[in-house]
């Protein structure tokens, strides 16, 4: 699998089969996603990776932690501008008709929104950190970490999906991995196999064009 058609085949993939996914090959996606650039190298990534009975572990610790609690950051700014707010509003509503939940059925968008807390089914995932020291060009750099480590789980056969949803749970999260104070979380990354028996998983979703986000001067 060459670059382009991991980019090309990535995509979020929010059910997964029980198949599991081994530490060692998580280590190596690690490894090689820490070849992602970053500003002054600093690589700001600080990851913690929960797996298999850690997984069952920490799926308990989510139910059982009931507090409210404050998300990490704002993830969406208040009022999202155009053409943004409709590209957000399109995703969501493509996603919510593959899965035949109705715009008014606020209950059962909620439940399917609570499966970002199950990590879809995922046996693993990562949850990445940042030291709170860091501004948005090292933020930026976990992106780059991200994708980088993303399209390696695509040539390694794996499907993911970026969770920015955690960071309404992130002390939970952090609670569970110990994370020190220092750090606070971005995201989670659910990793796993793809199951392709579900519609959700068969959506693609749709991008602007070129013409419209770039400007050759
Ligand atoms: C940083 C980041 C956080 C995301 N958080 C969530 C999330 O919490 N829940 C979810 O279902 N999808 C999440 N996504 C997936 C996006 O909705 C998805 O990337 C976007 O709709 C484009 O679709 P694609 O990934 O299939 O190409 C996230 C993606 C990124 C990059």
């Amino acid at each position: 699998m060459n670059v382009s058609e991991a980019v090309k085949n990535r995509k979020s993939i929010r059910a997964f089969l029980d198949k599991p996914v081994p530490n060692e090959l998580i280590r190596e996606l690690l490894q090689k996603a820490s070849r992602s650039p970053s500003g002054g190298n600093v690589q700001p990534w600080q990851v913690y990776v929960i797996n298999d009975t850690a997984m069952q572990d920490f799926h308990k610790h989510v139910a059982d932690s009931t507090e409210p609690e404050q998300a990490a950051y704002e993830i969406y700014p208040e009022s999202l501008k155009e053409p943004y707010r409709s590209s957000r509003f399109k995703v969501g509503e493509d996603m919510y008709a593959l899965l035949e939940i109705p715009r008014e059925d606020r209950g059962g968008r909620i439940r399917r929104l609570m499966e970002n807390y199950k990590c879809f089914g995922a046996p693993a995932a990562i949850f990445c950190y940042v030291d709170r020291q860091m501004g948005k060009p090292q933020w930026s750099d976990l992106g780059m970490f991200l994708q980088t480590f993303m399209l390696l789980a695509q040539e390694a056969g794996l499907s993911t999906c970026a969770q920015e949803a955690w960071a309404t749970r992130a002390d939970t999260v952090t609670r569970f991995v110990k994370a020190p104070d220092e750090l606070m979380l971005f995201c989670g990354v659910a990793i796993g196999h793809e199951d392709t028996s579900v519609a959700v998983n068969s959506l693609v979703s749709q991008r602007r064009p070129v013409e419209e986000f770039a400007t050759f001067i």
